[in-house]
């Protein structure tokens, strides 16, 4: 596997804010994606994607996708987000907190992504069951805030710590004491777009703390993923005996992971 030595790659961090507003989810994801581009200058590629008011629809459980293979039936902004998902290496989740859990549209977009992925690599994986979601091995961090304070932030991150271990993913936590299992914060009731913002300028702990959880969650996700790059690269001739790093292996050696249909179509 060439270029996997120190400092000849770029680990791309997808930041995703499920928030329909552009808000404090949003403010805390900056403040994440920031902090990982100044820890490691040249090492680092993020991008953002806004949930916003594009539509994902729920799955509607119509098995298409198992003749389709891996593909959704239902076309709206689940494909746009499923090959940024793919194609990072570290992934920053940062969602308000609904309900004590994590948005629905969120939910939406994680049932159609384990449902379907689980064909998708199929062409990958010969002799293995059909349903086989493979090694994909993406560092996953999770930020979360909400109006009140114990009011769902772990709850929500636990929800997307075990999403991420349900995608063979690992999830990362930031530094203690601030961050336990992911970044929390609260907006001490305020219902503004600029709450933890403003709550910063004026100087209050709590917001400090979710600042400091989310950027050291940040740090530390692009560090594991820089973990995993190099492991994967010392032990490759074992890991290419095993389907289920084929397509991790692939996303390493060519910089991106395509649908294996979709490649051939282009040849
Ligand atoms: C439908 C809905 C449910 C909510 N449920 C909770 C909740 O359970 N706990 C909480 O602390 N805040 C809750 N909130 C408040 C939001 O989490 C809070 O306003 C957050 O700062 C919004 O983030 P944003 O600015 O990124 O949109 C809820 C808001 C909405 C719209």
């Amino acid at each position: 596997m060439k270029n996997q030595e120190e400092g000849s790659y770029k680990i791309k961090l997808l930041g995703i804010s499920g928030s329909p507003r552009k808000g404090n989810s949003l403010f805390l994801l900056e403040q994440a994606l920031e902090a990982a581009l100044e820890q490691f200058p040249g090492r680092v590629q993020t991008e953002t994607y806004k949930f916003g008011q594009t539509p994902f629809a729920p799955c509607d459980a119509c098995g298409a996708h198992r003749r389709l293979n891996g593909e959704c039936r239902v076309q709206d902004g689940f494909q746009d987000l499923r090959d940024k998902w793919l194609d990072a290496d570290a992934i920053l989740y940062s969602v308000p907190v609904y309900h004590m859990g994590i948005p629905g549209q969120v939910k939406c977009f994680i049932d159609r992504l384990g449902n379907s992925l689980g064909y998708y690599f199929s062409e990958f994986l010969p002799g293995e069951p059909s349903f086989h979601i493979p090694r994909l091995m993406k560092v996953v961090g999770s930020i979360t805030q909400g109006s009140h304070i114990f009011a769902g932030q772990e709850h929500a991150q636990a929800y997307l710590n075990t999403h991420a271990m349900i995608m063979r993913c690992i999830p990362v936590p930031g530094d203690l004491w601030e961050s336990y299992i992911g970044a929390g914060g609260w907006t001490e009731v305020r219902p503004q777009v600029t709450a933890l913002k403003a709550l910063i300028e004026e100087g209050k702990p709590d917001a400090q703390i979710a600042v400091r959880s989310a950027r050291s969650l940040a740090v530390r996700a692009v560090e594991m993923a820089m973990i995993v790059r190099s492991g994967v690269a010392a032990i490759q001739t074992f890991l290419s005996g095993q389907p289920s790093y084929l397509p991790l292996l692939q996303k390493i050696e060519k910089g991106t992971l395509r649908h294996p249909l979709e490649k051939k179509e282009k040849e």
